[in-house]
């Protein structure tokens, strides 16, 4: 069975897809930090952002590996460098060219294959899964995720305006929003959760709850 979670950045799908897959004895697939760790991996190596060829012949042999939920590519743990501002901010080389979208999508379909599965991204309802059991699409307005985020990186210690925090998440969302293939966009199947004044808490309940409607249901 497969359960898709979408939505914008900073929606908080990550940890609800966590906390859902967990709830339901689910595995879990963070189909985001798989086009981080390519990316990373990209630039480790130091292969040119316009070289397709090169950059589709690299997804497709990366050897990404999930262990207690860290990610490693090629033996090494990358789960804090696949976090950095400078990997966010080249993820649109890998993720737009629809030749790229191509291999790592059928590296999701191969992980999925045969198992339950929660999977969270942006396209994992439309193009990745179309036919999967339940579908989530989780947002919130962009202030309310910008607050958010500054509320997280205030208990790391990083001190960062919501204006900040604004101006690099509108580029992010126009680059989801825009890219020719898998685009960010709700499945018109997919349950649309607006979460914005809710808890996470609340959101995490209330995710659950329709989940396992549709679980049941299926
Ligand atoms: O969920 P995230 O912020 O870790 O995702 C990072 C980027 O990866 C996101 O801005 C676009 C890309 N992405 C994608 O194109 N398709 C997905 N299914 C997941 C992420």
């Amino acid at each position: 069975m497969i359960i898709t979670i979408d939505g914008p950045a900073g929606a908080g799908k990550s940890s609800i897809a966590r906390r859902v897959a967990n709830e339901l004895g689910f595995e879990f697939l963070d189909t985001g930090a798989m086009y981080r760790a390519v990316t990373w991996g990209v630039m480790q190596r130091g292969i040119a952002w316009d070289d397709v060829e090169s950059l589709v012949e690299f997804a497709d042999a990366a050897r990404l590996i999930w262990q207690d939920d860290r990610i490693y590519l090629d033996d090494q743990d990358i789960s804090e460098e696949i976090r950095t501002p400078q990997v966010t901010s080249h993820i649109r080389y890998l993720a737009d060219p629809p030749k790229i979208r191509e291999r790592i999508t059928a590296q999701q379909r191969r992980i999925a294959t045969g198992r339950d599965i929660v999977t969270e991204g942006r396209d994992q309802g439309t193009e990745v899964f179309p036919d999967a059991h339940c579908k989530i699409f989780l947002t919130a307005s962009p202030e309310e995720r910008a607050r958010r985020r500054q509320r997280q990186l205030a208990e790391k210690g990083q001190v960062i305006t919501v204006e900040e925090i604004l101006a690099s998440q509108n580029q992010r969302d126009l680059e989801d929003r825009m890219r020719p293939v898998g685009r960010l966009r709700a499945a018109s199947d997919a349950i649309v959760v607006q979460t914005d004044g809710m808890s996470p808490d609340e959101v995490r309940g209330e995710v659950l709850r329709l989940v396992r409607e549709c679980v049941q249901a299926s």
